[in-house]
């Protein structure tokens, strides 16, 4: 194996802002320029002198590309969380922390859609830059619908309210405070923006929210390419020490394990890659049995997509055109997702021995 690491870059911390009584803002200077779209997010190191709390969270940035080279993300307590309570207690302005660089696939794709945001408590994070980089750059109407528990929890209150100011005609929240009307059912969701059922959908927030938020859009009838949601979890591992791009990758053992096929660890002697890193062809001795694909298209020079390495986060999506792969682990995609032939590259071994993919998206 090799000793790289995960390239990484240096953020230095500029402002906070106490957003809530449990929620704070970090601005950061990037050591290097940072490109990002918004409703992306920064992977960021915790120190941790334990394996118990992690040492990696992901954090989304509630900036927009268009403000400014500033970076900010949100970062809202748990209960007996690890990451997030280090976060809000030990970062200090003039502290430099490590991150990867932006990364996610939760991103607007035309911005000239209308969009239907729905964000509880610190989902607004992503959905807000969402909001603001449409509203700046687009053409659309934007409709928020944004859950909090109650009023002194409103995370990004103010910001919205000027947003609403400077764009009466295209944006509007519709808040909905639990302490007042309970938690929102899929009735109550489908009744509130059934007008908006043509719009682009984005969903993130607590788990019970967003399952309630999906449903009522698939009832409203909205197809799956419309719609787009994003799950907040902490990561198990962590990136900062996994190994990085080398031609030997042993995860062969793994794969003999878990593996259902019956094709022998040879390569695979078609291989084809399209889209937005390219457009390959490979011959029968490239794509090892035992190497992921993220290492081989990277050893291969693709700027293939990524972030945890773990199966965590989805950064790495890709999709099966012809042929299949196996995944040795999968936290974030769902039977839909796999259904339609999507599969997350850290975790792909080859499985058939003609394989297309594509990275559309
Ligand atoms: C793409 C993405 C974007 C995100 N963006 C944001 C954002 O913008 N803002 C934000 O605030 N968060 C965001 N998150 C969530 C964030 O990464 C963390 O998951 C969150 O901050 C909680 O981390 P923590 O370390 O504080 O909690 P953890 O220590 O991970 O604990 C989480 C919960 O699990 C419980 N728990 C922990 N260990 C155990 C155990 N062994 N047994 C039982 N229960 C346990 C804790 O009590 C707690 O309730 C995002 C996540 C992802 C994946
Ligand atoms: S890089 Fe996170 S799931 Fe693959």
């Amino acid at each position: 194996m090799g000793s790289n690491v995960t390239e990484s870059v240096q953020l230095r911390v500029v402002d906070i802002i106490e957003e809530t009584s449990d929620a704070k803002s970090f601005v950061f200077e990037a050591s290097s320029a940072l490109v990002y779209k918004p409703g992306q997010f920064l992977t960021i190191e915790v120190p941790s002198d334990s394996e118990a709390g992690g040492t990696a969270r992901c954090y989304s940035l509630s900036s927009a590309p268009h403000e400014s080279d500033l970076l900010k993300i949100t970062v809202k307590r748990v209960r007996d969380g690890y990451g997030s309570n280090w976060m809000c207690d030990n970062v200090k302005v003039g502290h430099t922390l490590k991150a990867l660089p932006p990364s996610g696939l939760f991103t607007t794709r035309q911005a000239s859609s209308d969009l239907l945001l729905f964000a509880g408590g610190s989902g607004i994070t992503p959905v807000l830059s969402i909001a603001k980089s449409a509203l700046a750059t687009g053409t659309g109407d934007v409709v928020l619908f944004y859950a909090n528990r109650n009023d002194a929890s409103v995370i990004f209150a103010s910001e919205l309210s000027e947003l609403a100011a400077k764009h009466p005609d295209r944006f509007v929240t519709i808040h909905w405070l639990e302490s007042v009307q309970g938690i929102p059912t899929v009735t109550q969701l489908k009744n509130v923006v059934r007008h908006f059922s043509s719009y682009d959908a984005y969903v993130c927030g607590p788990a019970p929210f967003m399952a309630a938020a999906l449903t009522a859009l698939d009832q409203l009838g909205l197809p799956r390419e419309r719609k787009h949601h994003e799950r907040f979890v902490s990561l198990e591992g962590n990136p900062f020490e996994i190994e990085a791009v080398t031609t030997e990758h042993d995860l062969s053992e793994t794969a003999k394990e878990g593996s259902a096929s019956t094709t022998s660890p040879s390569a695979v002697p078609s291989f084809r890659v399209s889209g937005k890193i390219g457009d390959v062809s490979f011959d029968h001795d490239d794509w090892p049995a035992d190497q992921v694909l993220l290492d081989f298209l990277l050893n291969k020079k693709l700027a293939a997509p990524f972030s945890c390495r773990a199966g965590e986060c989805s950064s790495c999506m890709y999709q099966v055109v012809e042929g299949s792969v196996k995944m040795l682990k999968n936290d974030v995609l769902d039977d839909e997702d796999l259904n339609d032939g999507l599969r997350l590259a850290c975790q792909s071994l080859p499985e058939t021995e003609a394989i297309e993919i594509s990275y559309e998206f």
